[in-house]
């Protein structure tokens, strides 16, 4: 190749590929090109819309006469009825007690799923900006566990806030399951009491065990 054909071959191709790709920015008036529409866009019943195929004209479809909801199992999908189990009430107002008995399985599960979901934000210890989350996210309280309204907290209320958030703070409903989410509640409890004691509170043979001087 000589180099007039050269610079007319590299000349075309520059060419090419600016006819190729456009002038960038531009908009376009029409749609991209949907090539494989699937069921991308379908018409469907929106909430209360109306819809003539029904004799009564309503979209949204009344209840079977008879349908009862079934089953209370402990997961999220089924009937809740159980209001101290799945939202923390009792009597009226928060409830004081879990809805299972209190063991040291409980206690160790909800301080493994504190250290998994709550531990970034709160610290291991629960104490203000505690964790790394509100250190690298900067102008972000997170309060301490410790301070007399979080100590005050009913233990359903603690639950409450794991389920459903608390202004900033984002709901765990969907991540933890409701009895983690009590085994959380109980051992945050613990850790306000542990946090809140003295070394007189501890039993003369644990103080010996753990070397820890009274
Ligand atoms: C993404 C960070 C983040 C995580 C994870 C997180 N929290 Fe929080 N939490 C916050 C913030 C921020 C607040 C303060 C919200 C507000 O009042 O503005 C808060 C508030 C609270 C409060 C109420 C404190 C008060 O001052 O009234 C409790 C109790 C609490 N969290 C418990 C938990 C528990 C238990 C977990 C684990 C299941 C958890 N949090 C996970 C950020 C977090």
């Amino acid at each position: 190749m000589n180099r007039m054909t050269r610079l007319f071959v590299g000349l075309t191709g520059l060419l090419a590929a600016s006819a190729l790709t456009g002038c960038r920015g531009t908009p376009f008036a029409d749609p991209p090109i949907h090539l494989n529409p699937n069921m991308d866009n379908v018409t469907y019943i929106q909430g209360q819309e109306g819809n003539p195929h029904f004799a009564d004209g309503r979209g949204m479809r009344p209840q079977v006469t008879g349908t009862v909801a079934h089953s209370a199992q402990a997961d999220d999908n089924h009937l809740q009825e159980d209001g101290h189990t799945y939202r923390g009430k009792a009597g009226g107002g928060w409830a004081t007690t879990l809805p299972m008995p209190l063991t040291e399985e409980v206690l160790d599960r909800g301080e493994e799923r504190y250290n998994i979901y709550c531990q970034p934000c709160h610290g291991q210890t629960g104490l203000e900006n505690g964790g790394i989350v509100p250190v690298r996210a900067g102008n972000w309280l997170v309060p301490s566990l410790h301070g007399d309204r979080q100590r005050s907290y009913a233990v359903g209320q603690l639950f409450d806030i794991i389920s459903n958030g608390i202004n900033t703070m984002p709901s765990y409903r969907s991540q933890i399951p409701t009895e983690d989410r009590w085994a959380i509640a109980a051992y945050v409890r613990t850790l306000q009491l542990s946090h809140a004691t003295t070394i007189e509170t501890v039993p003369a043979d644990v103080a010996k065990t753990q070397q820890w001087a009274k």
